[in-house]
């Protein structure tokens, strides 16, 4: 464990023996940490994908948190043994880019580390704009400032609780990217609707976040029914629940992990019926197709949706 700024700590995650591989893992990913208490909760992989041997991640103390940060911060220590999830990732590099543009909003700084490693690697030409309050709340600062100094690469801090400073101009530092470039954005819920305000123009395709919290309340009206066309089962989902909850109390039970819809665990292919998306996992293209959706927190604008269980 490591004090990376204000408030946040970083942690270094290794296999115990006699393990001493984890599984490989992409740029942008993230796992599950279970712990102690019962929490789940999911945290960006922050070092470079190439490493194998360990895992990095970094927690900031949410002034609102619901328990996971603050058990992070006060209840685990150097040497416990933790359970985590493998990788996902919902948050991939597009390799393919001619330029990288990365938004960061504070701890949202933890999976564009490990994409700007991977670019480092693979020499692609990046840019990162990172806003923080100040410079002391900002993690990484000094590796940034160092990476910055090779080819290919541009950081531009922007603390705006330091003297002077000022909110980050989205609107302004999106028109200076070009228009081929692909932009990502990980940070607060203000950060990312701006960052979607100011990319609704761009291709879909070429225009990345990942959020930390749901923006969207959980379809929670109930008044349709769910079939499982594996094994034949159908349940009426009542107002006030979840198709999770409903799958749940009949004893069958997916994976799921935050219940929130923004760690993509519990993501089910829809065979038939129309879902009412609420997480903030798939993109709106992804949505539209109306072939998947996640159960924790979506529900139906159909009388009727049949699922792949
Ligand atoms: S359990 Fe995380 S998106 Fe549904």
């Amino acid at each position: 464990m490591r004090y990376e700024a204000t408030s946040v700590i970083g942690l270094e995650l290794v296999p115990l023996p006699p393990l001493n591989e984890l599984p490989a893992f992409d740029a942008g990913a993230h796992i599950d940490l279970l712990l102690p208490g019962g929490l789940t909760r999911q945290y960006s992989l922050l070092n470079d994908p190439a490493e194998r041997q360990r895992y990095q991640i970094a927690v900031n103390k949410d002034a609102h948190s619901r328990g996971g940060s603050r058990c992070v911060h006060e209840r685990v220590r150097v040497g416990d043994v933790l359970t985590i999830s493998a990788p996902r990732n919902h948050f991939p590099l597009d390799e393919s880019a001619v330029l990288q543009v990365f938004i960061a909003g504070g701890i949202g700084i933890t999976p564009i580390m490990s994409m700007i490693a991977r670019c480092r690697t693979l020499g692609l030409p990046w840019r990162l704009y990172y806003a923080a309050r100040t410079r002391e709340y900002a993690a990484f600062v000094d590796t940034l400032e160092a990476w910055a100094k090779g080819p290919e690469a541009q950081v531009q801090f922007n603390f705006d609780q330091a003297p002077g400073g000022k909110m980050l101009d989205l609107a302004a530092v999106l028109a200076s990217v070009p228009a081929d470039a692909h932009v990502y954005c990980c940070g607060p819920l203000p950060l990312l609707a701006a960052f979607e305000a100011a990319t609704a123009h761009r291709p879909a395709g070429q225009v990345h976040r990942e959020y930390f919290a749901a923006s969207e309340a959980a379809a929670t009206a109930g008044g349709f029914s769910v079939e499982l066309a594996r094994s034949g089962r159908s349940v009426q989902v009542q107002a006030g629940e979840s198709i999770l909850d409903c799958l749940m109390a009949i004893g069958v039970e997916p994976p799921h992990s935050c219940r929130e819809g923004i760690c993509g665990t519990c993501e089910v292919r829809v065979l038939e019926g129309v879902p009412d998306h609420r997480d903030m996992v798939l993109s709106a293209a992804e949505k539209a197709r109306n072939d998947r959706l996640m159960i924790c927190c979506s529900g139906a604008k159909s009388p009727r949706l049949v699922l792949d269980l």
